[in-house]
């Protein structure tokens, strides 16, 4: 048996979802966002991904080599995406080439939940890719052996097949774009973990399936129509102003302000769809009856929920861990009805990506 990592090897990592409270919405070329974003890490929305290589005997000369599995299965639908991804990879990392891979993913969530599973599978993928890179390359510059350094290089190579995959490795909550935060960059993310109030420690946010089927219009067609959106200009200036308003906000610990902010980003997001040309519209009947129960709830109760949504119709309900108990009776008594076969994903912050043994 050869235990070279050379020669062959594997390795496994675990990422997670993300959820925008400043939504990255309009991109310049190789997901350079025309905003800075800030976003929630998930904990419980994950993808698994194995990696497994052997050196060919006969380096590749363009296209790298891979073969892939999705739950067990090979994924013919995936296979163009990831050839893409893994030959721009090559380009980062070239002793992809003199490889064979295997890739086998898994998720923690339903395939067809309506879960954006970008984020958390190409940062999966990417910490895979590094970390085989460093097992091989024995002399590893020292500035990469620097955890900030290996989280940046996830971020900023997850970035290239996912935008909004570059915020999935960093724990708690991230920031990507360039604003006034010190180190934030258009090329990667930055963890704010440390600069959270207590008030947003574990962060809850539960995600109510309104529909768990193929989006109309992809994130990638989305990103695209915004050039030419009239509005663009002004939603990217507002973008810059929340930006910093939330960081704000997340160091103070203001709930109000965090809630008319983060639903704000939300409604903009959707009224920047209806403004494309062509117009669409991703919510459904049920995502307007849940937010609006949401809104209700909130005024009746005092109780700081709020909502948020992705580029499709499923709700994304927010509130402090401390008021679990009475939100999951709310959500069972007066929202699960709306949501197809009423599914929800109860999931909560969590601590990014890591390497499993
Ligand atoms: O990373 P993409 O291309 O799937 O775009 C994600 C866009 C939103 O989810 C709508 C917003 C965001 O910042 O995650």
């Amino acid at each position: 048996m050869n235990l070279d990592a050379k020669d062959s090897g594997h390795c496994q990592w675990q990422s997670p979802s993300n959820i925008a409270l400043v939504k990255y919405w309009g991109k310049k070329h190789e997901q350079i966002p025309c905003n800075p974003s800030i976003s929630f890490t998930l904990k419980n929305a994950q993808t698994t991904t194995s990696l497994e290589w052997e050196r060919k005997d006969v380096p590749s000369s363009s296209d790298v080599d891979f073969t892939f599995y999705f739950h067990g299965q090979e994924k013919e639908s995936f296979r163009q995406r990831i050839q893409k991804y893994l030959n721009r990879m090559a380009e980062e990392i070239p002793l992809l080439l003199n490889y064979r891979l295997t890739i086998s993913s898994e998720n923690t969530f339903p395939h067809s939940s309506g879960i954006a599973s970008s984020a958390s599978a190409m940062n999966a993928l990417a910490a895979a890719l590094i970390d085989m890179e460093r097992q091989i390359t024995i002399s590893i510059p020292s500035e990469e052996t620097k955890q900030s350094k290996f989280d940046q290089r996830i971020s900023r190579l997850s970035r290239l097949g996912s935008g909004s995959a570059c915020r999935s490795n960093y724990a708690n909550a991230a920031l990507w774009g360039q604003c006034s935060y010190p180190g934030s960059s258009d090329a990667y993310a930055v963890g704010l973990g440390t600069i959270l109030h207590p008030v947003f420690q574990q962060y809850k946010d539960a995600i109510l399936l309104v529909d768990q089927g193929e989006k109309k219009v992809s994130s990638s067609a989305g990103h695209q129509l915004m050039v030419g959106n009239p509005y663009g200009d002004v939603r990217y200036q507002e973008a810059r102003k929340n930006t910093e308003n939330l960081l704000e906000i997340l160091k103070s610990g203001d709930l109000d302000a965090f809630t008319t902010l983060v639903e704000a980003e939300a409604m903009t997001l959707h009224a920047l769809m209806m403004a494309s040309s062509p117009g669409y519209i991703l919510m459904h009947p049920n995502t307007l009856i849940i937010i609006q129960a949401i809104q209700g709830y909130r005024k009746d109760t005092g109780i700081p929920v709020c909502f948020t949504l992705d580029a499709g119709p499923n709700v994304h309900l927010l509130y402090p861990d401390h008021h679990k108990d009475p939100v999951k009776k709310f959500i069972q008594d007066e929202l699960i009805s709306y949501c197809v076969d009423r599914q929800w994903i109860d999931d909560e912050m969590g601590s990014g990506s890591r390497k499993l043994k």
